[in-house]
């Protein structure tokens, strides 16, 4: 998601972590957003406001009447500007403060002046992390509105391991996209997405498969969740990192997608099918190892169920149909025959598109004569034209 004109005040605090809010700034500022830094005293010790300066190209808040700073009076000035305040990492020290309400530094003051949604990603040794005391503030701030994204559970600064490691950064930022998406298009919709290549058993260890990589779905998921929906995302294997705030359902055969799909998306607004499911499994699954025995070997494979077809329920129906030759003809045919709202025409013969890549280029096709012929785009991309056209038909 672009965060062109948005504008986030990352708040800097003195953990060990400060360094990762420079990583954290950088990928803000990547997807064009306004970074305005606040640094506590502790994080200057971690830190250098020279980093951050360098790295949103904006002056960088570092007390509260600091006569360098374009803010007029700081602490109402940038919190009227911000779409959300971040700050990461938040240290005990800072959670406490917060909970309290105290407006002893310009960030603390800032955030009390703010109207805008407030995110925070402790980091602190994971004694810090388990006090009761810590645990009452974040319970308090929780109830109070704020985001807390993380800590995550590993190896801490202290050599100690558990809870307390600043959150990754793409859930982070994945965090930040759905709090300002929030109120969008999709608000209140709930959309199931389907990603992947499923694996059929042959013995213990191998499965037929596909080279679907789930980065259109999973773009897809990202996407939708965006514009405010609640997204189900039911996952082949992939080693795409889990979308941020997306529930997820891990699957491996087309049986089990299908289960999946059958028991949630009869609750959904809409099903977009971008899962390459195999038509076929082996009749049986060997209980040991196949041996190489002969020259040659013969599989028995038997249909697997075809999930849109089969799958009932009053929701706007999306499919996909990866074709090498006669795009529009045959997916138009499986629109029809599959009883689709709109199928999403894939061209794998084009170069740098479908199956693995990060683009895709796809024409998307309705129930009557229109179609939607897009150049290659990267999926993400796909994803939002795709999704246009769901929430011009969901009710
Ligand atoms: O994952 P990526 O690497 O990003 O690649 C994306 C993609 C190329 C896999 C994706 O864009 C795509 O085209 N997905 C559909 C691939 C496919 O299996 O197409 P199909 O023409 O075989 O199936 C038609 C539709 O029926 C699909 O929506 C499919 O999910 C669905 N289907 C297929 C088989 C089955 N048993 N049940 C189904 O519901």
């Amino acid at each position: 998601m672009t965060l062109s004109g948005k504008t986030i005040i990352l708040g800097v605090t003195g953990s060990i972590a400060a360094y990762k809010a420079a990583e954290l700034a950088s990928r803000l500022v990547q997807r064009e957003a306004n970074v305005n830094t606040i640094m506590t005293e502790a994080a200057m010790r971690f830190i250098s406001p020279l980093t951050f300066r360098s790295l949103t190209g904006r002056p960088v808040v570092t007390g509260m009447f600091d006569l360098n700073s374009e803010f007029s009076i700081e602490h109402v000035s940038l919190a009227e500007a911000a779409d959300i305040v971040v700050i990461a990492p938040a240290t005990a020290n800072i959670i406490a403060k917060l909970a309290s309400g105290l407006a002893d530094d310009i960030l603390c003051s800032t955030v009390l002046a703010t109207k805008s949604s407030v995110l925070i990603a402790p980091a602190m040794n994971v004694n810090m992390y388990e006090n009761r005391i810590t645990q009452n503030n974040l319970s308090e701030l929780k109830s109070r509105g704020f985001i807390v994204v993380g800590p995550d559970t590993g190896r801490l600064a202290s050599g100690e391991a558990g809870p307390g490691r600043f959150a990754g950064i793409s859930d982070i930022t994945g965090s930040i996209c759905q709090v300002l998406g929030r109120k969008g298009d999709l608000a209140h919709k709930h959309i199931v997405i389907t990603a992947g290549g499923t694996q059929e058993s042959i013995d213990p260890v191998r499965y037929i498969s596909n080279r679907s990589s789930g980065k259109m779905g999973y773009a897809l998921a990202e996407a939708a969740r965006d514009r405010g929906a609640e997204v189900t995302l039911i996952t082949a294997p992939s080693s795409l990192i889990k979308p941020y705030g997306v529930e997820l359902y891990s699957i491996n055969t087309a049986q089990e997608m299908y289960q999946a799909v059958r028991d949630i998306a009869p609750r959904a607004g809409a099903l977009i099918m971008a899962a390459a499911v195999a038509d076929y499994r082996p009749a049986s699954v060997a209980k040991d190892k196949i041996k190489k025995a002969n020259s040659s070997l013969t599989l028995n494979l038997v249909n697997t169920p075809d999930i849109l077809d089969n799958v009932k329920g009053d929701f706007v129906r999306v499919g996909f149909a990866a074709e090498s030759e006669h795009l529009v003809e045959n997916a138009r045919a499986k629109l029809q025959r599959k009883n689709l709202d709109l199928i999403i025409a894939n061209d794998i013969t084009a170069e740098g598109s479908g199956f693995g890549a990060d683009n895709n280029e796809v024409v998307i096709i309705g129930r009557g004569d229109a179609k939607n012929k897009l150049p290659l785009l990267p999926k993400r991309e796909v994803a939002d034209k795709i999704l246009d056209e769901v929430a011009a038909l969901l009710p």
